[in-house]
């Protein structure tokens, strides 16, 4: 049974529509994307499932709570980044981890201090610990707000933009964190993102929404096909010959091929990539063509995400 059953979520802000019957699943330890342009309704979807605001119509079962009867519950059993991390500036990093651990009842001391301090070290916090929030980055307020929500260990983690403002470092480091929460921690990750290549790394499935409503659910790979970009093979040679150019058209199942000149490279388009290259390679090679490299070209999650939201908007 799926960790988190979304059914009809709806939720209207006087006479307009934020999420639009919304219905999808995700299953535990998944990472889910939800994608999709700003106003979306990706931040509201994302506080109702964390019991912060009742839907107007529909509901959902987060853990086997049921977010209008149990809502108390769903936000225990949930960690959520919100996407404008309310901290307590005037307390420092330390106070305010211990604040939010009491909240969420974690009672032991030991416990408590060990898992913030494991937290505070890895977001490389640890030496400021004792300093205000007040006198904080924008990036390190961040970070404090992504281990303010582990600090329970939730089975269920809401990230909404979780990179928003860190540096490429500190991006990384959140990547590997949410890639190690859903693989050895069995977590179940939902994250907001406007960061494609992100989405196409992380996520096992993605939504695309527009103007509350789903446009598409699926793998990233199956959302790179749903728009038909046809696999190709570019080849990078050390010079183009007529020759060369002749032999990777006469090989099986080649559809088209395309001379770039300048770069010496030959774009060839065939129905199945995997079974044809290795003869396109061996044609080009026998008629004296020096390859330096052989890439398979498939549309990103980007351009995927680009088409679909357009398709969706005529
Ligand atoms: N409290 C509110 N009162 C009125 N309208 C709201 C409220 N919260 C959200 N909305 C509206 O709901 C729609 C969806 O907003 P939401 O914040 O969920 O979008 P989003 O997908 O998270 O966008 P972004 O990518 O910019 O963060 C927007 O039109 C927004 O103006
Ligand atoms: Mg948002």
């Amino acid at each position: 049974m799926a960790i988190i059953e979304v059914e009809d979520l709806t939720k209207t802000f006087g006479s307009h529509i934020a999420v639009d019957h919304l219905n999808f699943k995700i299953e535990q330890g998944e990472v889910f994307g939800l994608l999709g342009p700003n106003g979306a309704g990706k931040t509201t979807t994302v506080r109702m499932l964390a019991g912060l605001i009742s839907p107007s119509k529909g509901t959902a079962i987060v853990k086997g709570y049921n977010l209008d009867k149990d809502s108390l519950k769903v936000r225990q059993t949930v960690g959520i980044l919100t996407e404008n991390p309310s901290l307590y500036e005037k307390l420092t990093a330390l106070e305010n981890m211990d604040f939010f651990a009491e909240a969420y009842g974690l009672s032991d001391p030991n416990e408590k201090q060990n898992r913030i301090q494991e937290l505070l070290e890895f977001f490389e916090l640890w030496t400021r610990r004792d300093d205000k929030v007040a006198t904080f980055s924008k990036g390190m307020k961040q970070k404090l707000a992504i281990a303010r929500a582990l600090v329970h260990k939730p089975p269920i983690i809401f990230l909404d933009e979780p990179t928003s403002g860190l540096d490429p470092e500190s991006s990384k480091e959140v990547r590997d964190l949410i890639a190690k929460l859903s693989q050895h921690e069995k977590s179940t990750v939902l994250l907001c993102t406007h960061h494609l290549e992100d989405a196409e790394k992380l996520c096992n499935k993605v939504m695309i929404i527009n103007k509350g409503r789903s446009v598409v659910v699926g793998t990233p790979d199956e959302l790179r096909d749903r728009i038909n970009g046809t696999p190709a093979v570019e080849v990078t040679l050390k010079k183009l010959t007529s020759s060369v150019v002749e032999a990777a058209k006469k090989a099986r199942n080649v559809t088209q091929v395309t001379v770039d000149e300048s770069s010496c490279k030959l774009l060839v388009t065939l129905d199945d990539v995997s079974s044809g290259t290795p003869e396109i390679v061996k044609r080009i090679v026998e008629a004296g063509g020096l390859v330096l490299s052989v890439v398979v070209v498939r549309p990103s999650l980007e351009e995927a995400y680009l088409k679909l939201i357009k398709e969706e908007q005529r």
